[in-house]
């Protein structure tokens, strides 16, 4: 492989916080390199139509602290094919483009093994809310997104403790659980559904919510991952079965931004810089990751043949002190 000298960095899919900070730490990590840098923007969009822009230490201040992500981000259905693949690998060679980084979520790694098989030198970092990578222990901007849920459930409990009612919260999750069971054991919900889980409704809802009543218990915190199923309907049956009052928040993509917490700062930072470090070392095709907290990369092929596990011993101490 002829040595790098020029890298390529865009973000791809859905946003996440902290994708700003592994965009910068991409930027320093290379200037360090002394290697130059391109942003690339608009995900895949940019490789396609050479929207571009220079990186350099100076161009990336400011933006750690900062959600979104400052090269954009789209979802790109020309690349899917194999004319936009085409296009976006030409890209890279008229632009002198060695090596790219992409942050995004597992429909953006592949579309890093399509552009790896034309040759370009590809490097992928798990970036989304979903924390749903199987490779990987953790993705960037789950733990912000979390916390970010915490802070409007904490408050929706004010008001439903007031009113003696239930709050049935909708968190983002199509596929996934992950977000919704943080929330729920970090919350106290007295119920939480995800996709994963096929629940009695009886015994899992509707006495859990008796029993509540007859121990003391108020009101109620039911967090529904957005993939179970609609937060309205959970609301209309808890209202008929128990007679509680319910309201029903969707919490929607206020958990997509804001500042990301130091634990998404620091993961980026280090997941920039480790993919920065693999394409100096001459590899290509790989997602870094974490495994027990340390750096960890794997083929992407591999990474996306992988099936995310389902955390059910999260799940069992979610249940469990659910009373
Ligand atoms: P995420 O990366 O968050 O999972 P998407 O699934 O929307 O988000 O994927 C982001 C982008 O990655 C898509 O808009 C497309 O440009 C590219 N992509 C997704 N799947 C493929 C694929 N099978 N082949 C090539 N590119 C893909
Ligand atoms: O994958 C991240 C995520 O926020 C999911 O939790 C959610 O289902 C989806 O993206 C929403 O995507 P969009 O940006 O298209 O609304």
């Amino acid at each position: 492989m002829k040595p790098i000298k020029r890298i390529g960095v865009l973000t791809s899919g859905g946003d996440a916080p902290g994708m700003n900070a592994a965009i910068r730490s991409v930027v320093r990590t290379a200037m360090g390199y002394h290697i130059s840098c391109l942003g690339i923007r608009r995900g895949y969009n940019g490789l396609i139509n050479g929207d571009v822009v220079d990186l350099n230490a100076r161009s990336v201040d400011g933006i750690v602290q900062k959600g979104g992500t400052m090269l954009y981000t789209a979802r790109c259905d020309e690349f899917k094919t194999e004319e936009g693949q085409k296009k976006a690998a030409a890209t890279c060679k008229y632009l002198g483009i060695d090596g790219l980084v992409v942050i995004g979520g597992d429909g953006t790694f592949r579309g890093a093994l399509d552009l790896s098989k034309t040759g370009v030198n590809t490097i992928a970092i798990p970036g989304t809310i979903d924390n749903d990578i199987a490779c990987t222990d953790y993705t960037i901007g789950f733990d912000t997104a979390c916390n970010t849920a915490l802070e409007a459930i904490d408050k929706l409990r004010d008001t439903m403790q007031s009113h003696e009612r239930c709050s049935v919260v909708e968190v983002m999750g199509r596929h996934s659980g992950n977000l919704a069971m943080y929330v729920g054991i970090a919350c106290g919900a007295t119920a939480t559904l995800v996709p994963e889980e096929n629940v009695d409704f009886e015994t899992e809802v509707f006495e859990k919510m008796r029993n509540g009543r007859i121990s003391g218990r108020n009101h109620h915190i039911i967090i529904v991952a957005e993939g179970y199923g609609h937060a309205q309907t959970i609301a209309d049956r808890i209202h008929e079965e128990t007679g509680m009052e319910a309201r029903v928040t969707v919490l929607g993509h206020v958990q997509r931004g804001g500042r990301p917490t130091c634990r998404d700062r620091v993961a980026a930072s280090r997941l920039g810089s480790k993919a920065v470090d693999l394409l100096m070392e001459g590899k290509t095709n790989r997602v870094v990751g974490f495994k027990q907290n340390q750096l960890t990369d794997i083929d992407i092929a591999e990474a996306l043949s992988m099936k995310s596990e389902f955390h059910s011993d999260l799940y069992d101490v979610l249940c469990r002190i659910a009373l």
